[in-house]
């Protein structure tokens, strides 16, 4: 039985690996034949969604985690006693 593998891409896509069917809102479904892997978008800003379309680099786009990281790093530099 094959798996399916979901890379969460540093500040981009998720990375799907695998057998998967994939279908819109409606039930339609995407024509994935020939494509062992699709990027699927997390930043929003594809023209191409659900897939991704490598805008996400070009606007920047910080993953949640990273921008949740970035706030308790300046949090903790903050509380720290200065000099
Ligand atoms: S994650 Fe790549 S365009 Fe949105």
């Amino acid at each position: 039985m094959s798996e399916v593998k979901i890379t969460v891409r540093p500040n981009g896509p998720y990375r799907v690996e695998g057998p998967i069917k994939l279908v819109d809102a409606n039930g339609n479904e995407w024509d994935l034949t020939g494509k062992p892997a699709i990027s699927l978008c997390r930043c929003g800003a594809s023209v191409n969604k659900p897939f991704c379309d490598g805008t996400h680099s070009k606007m920047g786009f910080q993953a949640a985690e990273a921008a949740v990281k970035k706030e308790e790093e300046a949090k903790a530099e903050d509380a720290t006693p200065k000099p």
